[in-house]
């Protein structure tokens, strides 16, 4: 089917949690490219403890960096974890500070540990909650009074098909995504006054590195047993991070400015089934 948008985001000031490797980095590069000044906040530590495989490192920042320098719009990455309200307010000071303003905020910092219910959950559920749940609060906590005071804005959040359907051995993972749904849809109501929109997306199996590491540790689960539901659309194995970034800038453009609180399902019909 042919026709692609372009998108003109010139003069845009964007913020991307988890930005540095994967779907984040697709969404930072192509917004960059789309004439936006985008601030990447990640990690930067590799392990997380809780976490079965590494996060990114300061090199994979330092490489995220030269990428987005290429586009010519100051964009930049910023040492950031999502679970530290402490770092979080001071980056988006930051970026009230030297940009003035915010338009847009993908949280898109994620992890996702595939374990058993009964096994020991060590620092796992809390990693889980904490990166994708409570940090998405957190940074929402900080970017609407930024947004409200820009005149407006547009927040997409990086939810799960595993929100929606059930899926084994992400129990914690499931709850803490669905927790964001919830997240969407009441921020979209205390938002909307102020000209913001509040959106989420569901993806099925993207391919990333967490994808990669994911696979490695658990090659039954994650291709037969939770992805066990078939797609509807035919020569589909799993999303390209470009399938959810077009998504992701529809969102935040001004085609979209009427929809708020939605999700946005990316799943080649596998839901449905
Ligand atoms: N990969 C999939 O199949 C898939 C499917 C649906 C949804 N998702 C979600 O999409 C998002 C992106 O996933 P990905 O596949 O690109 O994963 P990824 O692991 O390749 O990239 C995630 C990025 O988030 C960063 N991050 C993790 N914890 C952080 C923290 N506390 N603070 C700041 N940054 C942090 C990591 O360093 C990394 O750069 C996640 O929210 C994930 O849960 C992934």
């Amino acid at each position: 089917v042919p026709g692609r948008a372009t998108y003109d985001f010139e003069g845009s000031v964007v913020a991307i949690t988890g930005g540095a490797r994967g779907q984040g980095l697709a969404h930072a590069l192509r917004f960059a490219s789309a004439g936006a000044q985008v601030t990447v906040m990640d990690r930067g530590d590799g392990e997380m403890p809780g976490v079965s495989y590494p996060l990114s490192s300061r090199e994979t920042l330092a490489d995220a960096e030269a990428k987005l320098a290429e586009a010519g719009t100051g964009s930049r990455v910023r040492t950031v974890d999502v679970t530290d309200a402490d770092a979080v307010a001071e980056a988006f000071a930051e970026l009230r500070r030297d940009a003035g303003r915010l338009d847009i905020l993908v949280n898109n910092a994620g992890v996702n540990v595939v374990m058993d219910l009964e096994a020991d959950p060590g620092a796992s559920w809390e990693a889980m909650i904490g990166v994708n749940l409570m940090g998405t609060l957190a940074c929402c906590r900080e970017a609407v009074p930024l947004m409200r005071d820009s005149g407006g804005g547009r927040i997409v959040n990086i939810s799960s098909l595993a929100a929606l359907v059930g899926v084994r051995r992400q129990v914690a993972y499931a709850a803490s995504k669905a927790g964001v749904l919830g997240l969407t849809r009441a921020l979209a109501v205390e938002a909307g006054p102020y000209n913001i929109t509040v959106n989420a997306i569901c993806a099925s199996l993207v391919a990333s590195p967490q994808t990669t590491f994911l696979t490695r540790q658990n090659p039954v689960s994650l291709t037969a047993g939770t992805a066990g539901l078939p797609y509807v659309l035919p020569g589909m194995n799993s999303l390209k991070p470009a399938d959810v970034t077009a998504a992701v800038l529809w969102l935040a453009s001004e085609d979209a400015r009427f929809v708020t609180g939605s999700t946005l399902v990316i799943d080649g019909g596998r839901s449905i089934k």
